[in-house]
Parts: structure tokens; sequence; C-alpha cells
């Protein structure tokens, strides 16, 4: 696997991949990889010839009183993870490479109304932030594919809506959550748990799956269900954001009639902000 910090680079590398007709995937990431990242690598290998992963903490996609400064960083460790999976490159830029005049005054890309709900509420700016500095990516590598975790089920929607809007010819796939044996969506940030945190944390899942089995089961009362999550995540010692049922498409309030359904929390432990979800075929 090669390393590279430069734009120039990444291009220099892809457009020879290109013109030996080579199919090239693409994994945007923060960093700090574990297991759920890991499996979007063997998602691309499935779908393209040669590997792109890209490591960089998107200081435009975190608000003023979040975790960038701190957020973990593990260059050595993560290019050890991505070439052992197979990754042919790292693109690791500093941010002056991806924001040479600051990322305040960048142009943005913003996917109107997706971007506002459910995170962008609790995160004003979040999804914007994220938008725009896959579009970004997108540029830079010019992938035939790129790969998203389902765990972030909000970002993928706004990225499938951002592609389709600016007609932008990348394939985007979806890949599984990965969870730890207990159910515990994997996260960079589960690393701010306490241990006792850390054994309450898979209660957010199963409150989740409690919505599934109640949604499995027909019943259609959205809002009650939406309102036993929130109950159970405080009762377990969470500061929830949000649980809330949604239509799987449009992440609006669904119908009696809608089927593919989503259920979404966010929610605060201690340090730690958790997100997870799981989409519900209903009967
Ligand atoms: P990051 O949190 O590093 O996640 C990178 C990718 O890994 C995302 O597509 C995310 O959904 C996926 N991922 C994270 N945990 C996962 C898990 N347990 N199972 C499966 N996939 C998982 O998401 C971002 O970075 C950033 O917002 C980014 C898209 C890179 C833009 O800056």
């Amino acid at each position: 696997m090669e390393t590279v910090t430069t734009i120039a680079a990444v291009h220099a590398r892809v457009r020879g991949w290109r013109r030996e007709g080579r199919r090239v995937a693409f994994v945007p990431t923060m960093g700090n990889l574990h297991a759920g990242h890991v499996s979007l690598i063997d998602a691309a290998r499935r779908h393209g010839e040669r590997f792109v992963a890209s490591i960089f903490v998107n200081p435009m996609q975190f608000g003023p009183n979040e975790d960038f400064a701190h957020y973990p960083r593990t260059p050595r460790e993560d290019a050890r993870m991505l070439a052992e999976a197979g990754c042919s490159l790292m693109f690791i830029p500093e941010v002056g490479e991806i924001y040479p005049h600051g990322s305040e005054r960048v142009t943005r890309v913003e996917v109107p109304g997706l971007s506002r709900i459910l995170e962008g509420e609790f995160r004003p700016g979040h999804l914007e932030g994220v938008s725009t500095v896959v579009a970004k990516l997108f540029h830079i590598v010019e992938p035939d594919v790129a790969i998203f975790g389902a765990k972030d089920f909000q970002q993928l929607a706004v990225i499938r809506r951002m592609v389709a809007d600016l007609c932008m010819a990348v394939e985007i796939v979806a890949a599984p959550t990965v969870r730890d044996s207990d159910g515990l969506a994997m996260s960079s940030r589960n690393q701010y748990l306490t241990a006792a945190e850390r054994a309450l944390a898979p209660q957010i899942y199963a409150a989740l799956q409690a919505a599934e089995r109640r949604l499995k089961a027909g019943d259609a009362d959205f809002a009650g269900i939406g309102r036993s999550g929130l109950t159970a995540l405080e009762a377990a010692g969470f500061r929830p954001d949000y649980f809330s049922v949604r239509d799987a498409a449009e992440l609006a309030a669904p119908r009696p009639e809608t089927r593919e359904l989503v259920v979404l929390a966010a929610a605060r432990l201690g340090r730690a902000r958790l997100i997870d979800n799981v989409q519900v075929t209903r009967p």
C-alpha cells in the first residue's frame, strides 16, 4: 500500500489505474480504524479492483464545542490495518491541503431538508460539513464506487441525495453496521466511555431492537414507539437527543402504510455521544 498526502499524488495514481481500465473503490474515513471500517474495505473489494481509503478528521463537520481537537488520531495503526485489509492507496492529507483558504469560507455543498433534521437539529452544520468534504474527496479520488456504513444512516441518505442532485458519477454502496458481541455498534467515540458506561452502552441497541419487535408485530403507533425508546434510554442513564421512527427513504414521519422504516437514536452517555439505528421492513 502506498501512502500519500497530496491531491496531486492521488490524481496521478488513480488516473494511472483508470488508464489501465481498473475500477476504483473508495472508503472515506476519519481514521482511528476499527473492524467497522475494515468491513468497508472488504466491501470495496467486492465492488472494485483498486482501493483508496482517506483518513481526514474534517474540522468542518465538528461544532465549536465538539471533540475535533481530541478526536483519536492513530495514523500508524490505521496504515497497518488498511495494508492488511488489502487497501491500495491511503490518502492522509493535512487540513491545509483540503481547506487552503480555511473551512469557514469554503464553497459549501448542502442537502436541504435531510441535513436539518435529526442529527442536523442537534449538531447544526455537521451534515453540511460531511457533504462538503465528501464532495471534495469525490473530486480528488474520482472513484467509480464509494462505500459508506449504514451505522451513520442519515449521513448515507445525505450522500445519496447529494450524488443524485449533483449528477456525480459515483455509485454509493451501503455496508451493514458492525457490532461488538454485546450489540454496541463499533465507533471511535466508544473509547470516551468509562468501564461502567461501556457496560450500559449496548442498551441503545436493545432499545432499538425493542422498537423493531413492536414494528414487526404490526404496531403502527410510531410516536408511541419513539416515546418508549426515549423513556428506556433515560431509565438506563442516557441523555437521549432523539429516538424516532422514520420512513427509510426520506427520513420523514412514516405514514400508516409505509413499510420500509428506520428507527434512529442518538444519546449522550458520559462524555460520549452514541448514534445507532435499525432498519425494519413492516409486515
Ligand atoms: P468515520 O466515523 O471514520 O466513518 C467512516 C465510515 O465508516 C462511515 O461510512 C461510517 O458509517 C463507517 N462506520 C463507522 N462505524 C461503523 C460500524 N460500526 N459498522 C460499519 N460501518 C461503520 O463517517 C465519517 O467518518 C465521516 O463523516 C466521513 C464520511 C469520513 C466524512 O468526513
